[in-house]
């Protein structure tokens, strides 16, 4: 580093265990770019001067986490259209005057459905989940041209605002119903979408639906979550024959698209996998 070297930052609380200061360190290095990635735990009375102070500083580019995702709206000058739809962003880009913000979430989710092969376009989905992540994954999949989207949470209260929120936007699309509902739903098997925070490390044999007969809905299952690298959803889906995937790589793909909104590259699919082997030997030594 000297004084030419770029810097772009994590905000949220916590951040201690972030792998985005990882991912963007290791991008900057392997793309020959002068840039440097640090972790700022901001409580959140402190986002606004945080956003302003990092402004004065010059900084680069900011990623927003939990729980300042919809807060740091209010200190932007520009918000790209879906994410001022979702209600919440994860990326901060320099503009003049300010920061402009993106939605990188939806990016990666996008770019790893794309990758497993998981056709969104004309399909009828489940999402099991209604919280902040929800929100993001219920507009992909609604912008993704999804015929039926069924949004099953535990609080049919939640599931029913979000559902009201983005039907408003694309038509009567999102059906709100209970997690223990799920038998209304049509038989036959669909991609399913785990956004609750259920099953994540150490509750680890814990899943929003535990009913063996749920996973004969699942076509694909895909967890956002991460650690563990197999979660019980998981298993559940693929002991019942479905493919199931965890949410490492939305997590890699969000990073690489907000690397590449901040420094105007394409980064190489090598070093996309590469990264990916990284994340998951760092998360193996974390346990
Ligand atoms: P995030 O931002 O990670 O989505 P969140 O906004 O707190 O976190 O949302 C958590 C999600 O997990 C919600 O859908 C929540 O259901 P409720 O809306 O009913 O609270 C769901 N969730 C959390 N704990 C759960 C549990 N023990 N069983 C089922 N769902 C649960």
């Amino acid at each position: 580093m000297n004084a030419e070297t770029k810097l772009c930052c994590l905000i949220g609380n916590p951040v201690a265990h972030s792998l985005s200061p990882m991912i963007h360190n290791t991008l900057a290095q392997k793309m020959g770019i002068d840039l440097a990635y640090l972790a700022f735990r901001v409580e959140t009375e402190s986002v606004e001067a945080a956003v302003a102070g990092a402004k004065a500083l010059g900084i680069l580019g900011m990623n927003v986490t939990v729980p300042h995702k919809s807060t740091v709206m209010r200190s932007l000058v520009q918000t790209d259209p879906m994410a001022e739809r979702i209600g919440a962003v994860n990326t901060l880009v320099s503009v003049p005057g300010g920061y402009k913000g993106y939605n990188t979430d939806i990016i990666g989710l996008r770019r790893q459905l794309k990758e497993e092969q998981i056709v969104i376009d004309g399909r009828d989905v489940i999402i099991l989940g209604a919280g902040g992540a929800s929100r993001a994954i219920t507009w992909l999949c609604a912008d993704l041209g999804a015929r039926r989207i069924y949004l099953l949470n535990r609080s049919v209260e939640n599931a029913r605002k979000l559902s009201e929120a983005v039907n408003r936007f694309y038509g009567e699309r999102v059906v709100p119903m209970a997690l223990t509902d799920y038998r209304d739903i049509p038989k036959g098997t669909y991609p399913v979408i785990q956004t609750t925070s259920v099953g994540l490390y150490p509750h680890i044999e814990e899943a929003a639906i535990l009913e063996e007969e749920f996973y004969g809905y699942v076509e694909t299952g895909v967890d956002i979550i991460f650690n563990p690298a197999e979660t019980k959803f998981m298993r559940l889906c693929r002991e019942h024959g479905a493919r199931a995937f965890n949410g490492l790589k939305m997590l890699l793909y969000q990073g690489i698209a907000a690397f590449e909104l901040w420094n105007g590259v394409e980064v190489p699919k090598q070093y996309a996998q590469e990264l990916l082997l990284r994340m998951e030997g760092e998360l193996h030594t974390n346990g």
